[in-house]
C-alpha cells in the first residue's frame, strides 16, 4: 500500500508521546521527517523512529520535496504561522487543537490553506475511540431516544510552571476549557450529531498563580434541544479523576469512564428503559440492568493518521475538518468573554 511521507513539526510532545506511536503502526504512512527546536533532540527522534531526516527548523523540512503532509504539534502560538508556511510549500497538514490562539486566526488559516487546495485536518482522535463510536451509532440508531443532557469532564494535575507556554494566553490562547474542554465539547457535538446554538460558561484561576484559568465550565444548549455541561480543571489530582462521559435521553442512558483519554480504553455502561414510562411515584430505577457493548480497541492516533492519509491518497473526505476546530473554539471562547464581561448575575 502506498504510505503517505509525514514530518513531523514539534516532535519532542505528544507527538513522541502517542502521535509517532500511532503512526508507526498505520497501513499507509510513514514518519519521514522530524522536527524539533534543539538538533540533539530531532536527531534522536529520527533515530527512535527510523525517520529520514532530522531538521532544526521548519523551513528546512518543508522545503524538502519528499515530505507529502506536515502533522503539527508545536505550542498554539506558532501553529498560524507554521501551517501557512506548509501550505505555501504545498503540503497537506493535520494541527493539532486549538488550531491557532484566536477563531479569527484559525479562520485565516483555513482560508488560507483552501486557497492553495491544501487539505486541513485538526486533532480530535478522541472521535476514533471505538466506544464514542459505538456511542454515537446508538444515538443514530434512536437507542437512546430524545437526547436531553449530556456531561463531558477532562482533568489533568497541571502545576506552576514558569515559561510553560500552556500557561500564557499569549502563546496558548487559553487555559483548561482551550487545551481540554475542547475535545468535551467536540465529543458531545460528535455523539449527538448536534452543535452548540447557546452557551454559558465560567473560568476561574483558583489554585494555581498563572494567567490562564485551571478551572472552567460551560452550559450548552444543543440545535436538538438537550442541555450539556463540559468541565475541565488543571487543579484535579490525576489519581482523582475519572473523565467522564455522560449521555441521557428519553429512552436510556451511555455513562462512560476513562474513555476521553490519550489511551483507547475506559468502561461504558448502557441503560435502555424499554418500559411504558408511565410516571413511578416511587422511582424505582434499579430493575434495568447495564446492556454489554462489545467494542475492539485500537489506537486513536492510528486511526487519525489513517484516516487522514486516506485523504490525502485517495480524495475521502476529512473526517475531522478544521472548520470543526474553529466552532468548537468559539463556543470555548464565550466562556473567556462571559468571565470577562460579567455576563452573569451575583448573589
Ligand atoms: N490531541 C491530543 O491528544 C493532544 C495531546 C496533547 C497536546 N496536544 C496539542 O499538541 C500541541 C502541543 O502540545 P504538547 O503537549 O505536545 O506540548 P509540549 O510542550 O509537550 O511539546 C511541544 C514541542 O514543540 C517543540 N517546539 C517549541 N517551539 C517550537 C517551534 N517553534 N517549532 C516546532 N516545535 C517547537 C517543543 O520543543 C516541544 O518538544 C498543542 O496544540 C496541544 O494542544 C494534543
Amino acid at each position: 500500500m502506498k504510505k503517505v511521507k509525514w514530518g513531523i513539526i514539534g516532535a519532542g510532545g505528544i507527538a513522541d508521546r502517542r502521535t509517532m506511536p500511532g503512526i508507526e503502526l498505520a497501513e499507509n504512512a510513514e514518519i519521514y521527517a522530524v522536527m524539533e527546536i534543539d538538533m540533539a533532540m530531532s536527531e534522536k527522534l529520527r533515530e527512535k523512529y527510523k525517520a529520514a531526516k532530522a531538521y532544526d527548523n521548519e523551513a528546512d523540512l518543508l522545503a524538502d520535496s519528499e515530505v507529502e503532509a506536515v502533522y503539527i504539534a508545536s505550542p498554539v502560538v506558532h501553529h498560524k504561522r507554521q501551517a501557512m508556511a506548509a501550505a505555501d510549500a504545498g503540503k497537506h497538514i493535520l494541527l493539532e487543537k486549538p488550531i491557532a490562539l484566536t477563531v479569527d486566526e484559525g479562520k485565516e488559516v483555513i482560508d488560507y490553506c483552501k486557497s492553495k487546495g491544501i487539505l486541513l485536518a485538526t486533532g480530535f482522535m478522541m472521535r476514533y475511540h471505538a466506544y464514542h463510536q459505538a456511542m454515537k451509532k446508538m444515538v443514530e440508531e434512536g437507542k437512546m431516544g430524545q437526547i436531553v443532557s449530556c456531561r463531558a469532564q477532562l482533568t489533568c494535575w497541571y502545576p506552576d510552571m514558569p515559561g510553560n507556554w500552556r500557561q500564557a494566553m499569549a502563546t496558548s490562547g487559553g487555559g483548561a476549557l482551550m487545551d481540554m474542554g475542547v475535545h468535551c465539547l467536540d465529543l458531545i457535538q460528535y455523539i449527538t450529531g448536534s452543535k452548540a446554538k447557546r452557551a454559558a460558561g465560567m473560568t476561574s484561576t483558583l489554585t494555581f498563580e498563572y494567567e490562564v484559568e485551571d478551572s472552567g465550565a460551560l452550559l450548552i444548549e444543543l440545535e436538538n434541544g438537550a442541555i450539556c455541561h463540559v468541565e475541565s480543571n488543571f487543579n484535579i489530582p490525576d489519581a482523582a479523576a475519572r473523565g467522564r462521559l455522560e449521555i441521557y435521553g428519553t429512552k436510556g442512558s451511555m455513562l462512560a469512564e476513562g474513555t476521553i483519554s490519550q489511551a483507547e480504553g475506559g468502561k461504558l455502561e448502557v441503560m435502555i428503559s424499554d418500559d411504558s414510562l408511565e410516571y413511578d411515584a416511587q422511582q424505582n430505577n434499579n430493575n434495568v440492568e447495564p446492556i454489554k457493548i462489545d467494542v475492539e480497541f485500537g489506537n486513536m492516533y492510528t486511526k487519525e493518521i489513517e484516516s487522514f492519509s486516506n485523504s490525502i491518497l485517495n480524495g475521502a473526505t476529512v473526517e475531522v475538518p478544521a472548520e470543526d476546530a474553529v466552532q468548537v473554539q468559539n463556543v470555548i471562547q464565550s466562556a473567556y468573554r462571559a468571565t470577562e464581561n460579567e455576563t452573569y448575575e451575583r448573589f
